[in-house]
């Protein structure tokens, strides 16, 4: 058997950070050597200093695990970033430039010309933005990301009806799950019985994401794609999982055969499909009505598919229809790693 890759995981604490130590605990590549978290954790053990919160018990091997400094020395190549943007803004180019390659859930450098922002069944030839990225910045490793939670849901429901039809004006309105807001998040006070509008910068972030995810690779740049898409974004009382509304106009007309059709037999590449952390189908299409629901769907496929529902005709565009995704594994830990396998695949890590 090929011996374990060791990886780092920076932000290990957190909401993100523990689904990764979840999703590493019995990866078959990956050996999960070091964690990090903010200052008031450093030097405590991980069992001291996280609330873990996951149904499945913490790990052992992790519990007893000491939490170095966030910015400190880590020994492995590969590191996974569960930081908070400014922590990131300041962390993840010292360990690029020193020659790790961080697989990122953060904001910060998501819209850079020359960081590749992944998802391996969509737009895995933006990986080679990484060739640019170390001769310009001088790096010998990298940052990749990962998309915002809602924006990957958004783009894995959206790419199988561009490649076939074209997409020309989306309009989405999502119902974001409590932990997508980290630990301890959002007063229950705030929540309870309620529904919070405009969750900050949230809009922002999946209009120009999801342009870039769905835009073409040409040589070291990436050419956003051209439609429109306007996002309206709420925080509801649910634990896991971001439920979006969707309405979509097409370039060319399409029928609901078609439609489903497209998300049914949507694989992504071959070489992708044979990941660890691939779902055998990105898309789930449930034809039961009132579906999908967080609380009945959000672990469909190991909670890595995008599930989709309700298709109907929309008399403002060509169709509306649910989506709905597991944010903190499909929407960043469990993303995060399938990049990583992928980045490992291609021989990049080696
Ligand atoms: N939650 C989601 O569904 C989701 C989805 C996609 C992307 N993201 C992104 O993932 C990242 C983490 O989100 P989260 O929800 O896991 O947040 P979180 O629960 O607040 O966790 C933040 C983590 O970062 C550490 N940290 C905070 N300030 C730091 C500093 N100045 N230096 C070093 N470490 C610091 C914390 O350590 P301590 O425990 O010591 O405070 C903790 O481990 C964010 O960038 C977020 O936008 C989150």
């Amino acid at each position: 058997m090929r011996k374990k890759i060791p990886v780092g995981l920076l932000g290990a604490t957190g909401t993100v950070g523990q689904r990764f130590v979840q999703r590493l605990a019995d990866h078959p590549w990956f050996e999960l050597t070091a964690v990090t978290a903010s200052e008031r954790s450093e030097g405590k053990t991980y069992a001291q200093a996280a609330r873990w919160r996951l149904a499945s018990p913490l790990p052992e091997r992790v519990a007893s695990m000491r939490l170095l400094p966030s910015g400190g020395e880590i020994s492995c190549r590969i590191v996974f970033s569960a930081l908070d943007a400014t922590a990131a803004r300041e962390l993840e180019p010292a360990y690029a430039r020193e020659g790790k390659w961080i697989f990122s859930n953060a904001s910060a450098y998501r819209m850079e010309p020359d960081v590749p922002l992944l998802i391996p069944e969509i737009n895995a030839e933006s990986l080679s933005l990484v060739e640019r990225q170390q001769r310009e910045r001088g790096w010998k490793g990298a940052i990749v990301t990962n998309a915002n939670c809602s924006t990957i849901i958004l783009a894995m429901a959206l790419a199988p009806l561009h490649q076939r039809f074209g997409v020309e004006k989306v309009f989405v309105t999502t119902m974001q799950a409590l932990s997508g807001a980290g630990y301890p998040g959002v007063p229950s006070l705030d929540i309870l019985g309620n529904v919070l509008p405009d969750i900050l910068e949230e809009d922002a972030k999946i209009e120009r994401e999801t342009a870039k995810i769905l835009g073409k690779t040409t040589g070291e740049s990436i050419e956003a794609a051209p439609f429109l898409v306007s996002a309206m974004t709420y925080r509801v009382a649910v634990e896991d999982g971001h439920t979006e509304s969707i309405s979509v106009l097409l370039s060319r007309r399409a029928d609901a055969s078609e439609l489903l059709a497209a998300w049914r037999e949507f694989r992504g590449p071959e070489n992708v499909r044979a990941l660890p952390t691939s779902p055998k189908t990105p898309i789930v299409y449930l034809e039961a009505p009132h579906r999908p629901q967080p609380r009945r769907d959000v672990d469909t496929q190991s909670g890595m598919a995008a599930v989709i529902g309700g298709l109907k005709a929309c008399p403002l565009f060509d169709w509306k229809f649910t989506a709905l995704g597991h944010n903190t594994v499909r929407g960043a830990a469990g993303a995060s790693v399938l990049n990583a396998e992928y980045a490992a695949s291609k021989g990049l890590l080696d």
